[in-house]
């Protein structure tokens, strides 16, 4: 059932509403941006409450390892996002001195101290979601294997505001479960961002890949392409 209504197809009483207020050529347009897979979502940056969260700052100028945070992605088939108090460990009232000493940064911050006072969670919004019809996605083996989040989620430490980078198509999934020497990095530098960027860009440009052939074979493992490995 699920699969005779793919997705997109969720967002089309938007569109129609949208339209029906600007007028045909927004259905039209619409109708157009939203049935071609290749668009939908790629660039997708939903508002996030209070004043955010800065992952160029905080995992990008003050260097802060993907973990701290997201602390289960070696661990569940889902990513955990931190709780509140994992923010409050360094924006608690007396911390930060010499930043809270400023106003603009108090104002700022005021959000999460206020979340963690009143015991309240903040309401992140999603970015990243595969369709529904999909096996549930396990993060955990693909970071494992040696995929860094670069692969997936672009050049996260470089953000302000995350925002979706891969169109995590069914053709996206498998062009990497056809040739993953062409992502796989050490299982130690899945998480230095910078890193592998620059690693990856190197392996592209100097011709045959042999340290990609040499981690596939490391890995002794193939990405499945069968269609029960995705679908239920
Ligand atoms: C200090 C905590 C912290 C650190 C460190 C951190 N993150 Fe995050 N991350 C968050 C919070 C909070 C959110 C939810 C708000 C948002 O999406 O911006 C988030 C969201 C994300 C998302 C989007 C999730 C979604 O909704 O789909 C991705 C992807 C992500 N982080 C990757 C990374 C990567 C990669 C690193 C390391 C380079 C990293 N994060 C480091 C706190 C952190
Ligand atoms: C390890 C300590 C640490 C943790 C944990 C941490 N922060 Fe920060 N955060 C900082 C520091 C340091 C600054 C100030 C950096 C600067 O202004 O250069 C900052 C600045 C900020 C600012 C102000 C940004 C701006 O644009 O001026 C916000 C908002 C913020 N953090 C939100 C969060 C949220 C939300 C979390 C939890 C998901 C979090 N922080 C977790 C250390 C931390
Ligand atoms: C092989 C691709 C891939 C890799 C590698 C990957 N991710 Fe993801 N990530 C995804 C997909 C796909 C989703 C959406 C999953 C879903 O809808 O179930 C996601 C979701 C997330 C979320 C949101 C979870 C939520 O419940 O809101 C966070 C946070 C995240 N990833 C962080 C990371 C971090 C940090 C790394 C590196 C350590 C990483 N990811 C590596 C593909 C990947
Ligand atoms: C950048 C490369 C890459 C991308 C993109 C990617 N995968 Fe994978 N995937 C792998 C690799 C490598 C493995 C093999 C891991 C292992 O067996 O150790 C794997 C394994 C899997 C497995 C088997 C897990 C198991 O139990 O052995 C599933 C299911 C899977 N991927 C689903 C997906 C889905 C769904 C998507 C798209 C939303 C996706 N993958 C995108 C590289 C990738
Ligand atoms: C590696 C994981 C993976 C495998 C293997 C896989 N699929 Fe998919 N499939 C996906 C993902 C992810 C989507 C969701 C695409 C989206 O949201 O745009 C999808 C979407 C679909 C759709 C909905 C239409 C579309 O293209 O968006 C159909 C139908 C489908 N798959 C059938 C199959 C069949 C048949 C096979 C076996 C030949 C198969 N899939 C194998 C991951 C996979």
């Amino acid at each position: 059932m699920s699969l005779l209504f793919p997705k997109w197809m969720n967002v089309l009483p938007t569109v129609f509403a949208v339209g029906g207020l600007l007028g045909a050529t927004t259905v039209v347009g619409g109708f157009w941006y939203y049935a071609t897979p290749k668009f939908f979502k790629v660039g997708y940056m939903p508002t996030q409450p209070g004043s955010g969260f800065n992952h160029q700052l905080h995992a990008g100028k003050l260097g802060m390892d993907c973990r701290y945070c997201h602390t289960k992605v070696e661990e569940s088939p889902e990513a955990n996002i931190p709780s509140v108090a994992t923010c409050f460990g360094c924006h608690a009232e007396n911390k930060l001195a010499k930043f809270t000493e400023s106003e603009t940064h108090k104002t700022k911050t005021n959000f999460i101290r206020e979340a963690y006072a009143t015991d309240t969670s903040i309401e992140w919004r999603r970015v990243h979601k595969v369709a529904d019809y999909v096996r549930n996605f396990p993060h955990h083996i693909h970071v494992n294997a040696g995929i860094s989040c670069y692969s997936c989620h672009g050049q996260i430490t470089a953000m302000p505001v995350v925002f979706q980078v891969q169109p995590l198509s069914m053709s996206w999934c498998l062009e990497c479960h056809r040739a993953p020497e062409e992502h796989l990095v050490p299982r130690d530098k899945v998480t230095q961002l910078v890193w592998v960027e620059q690693h990856l860009k190197e392996r592209q440009s100097g011709g045959a890949n042999t340290e990609g052939q040499r981690l596939l074979q490391a890995l002794g493992a193939e990405p499945p392409q069968n269609c029960g490995a995705c679908h239920y």
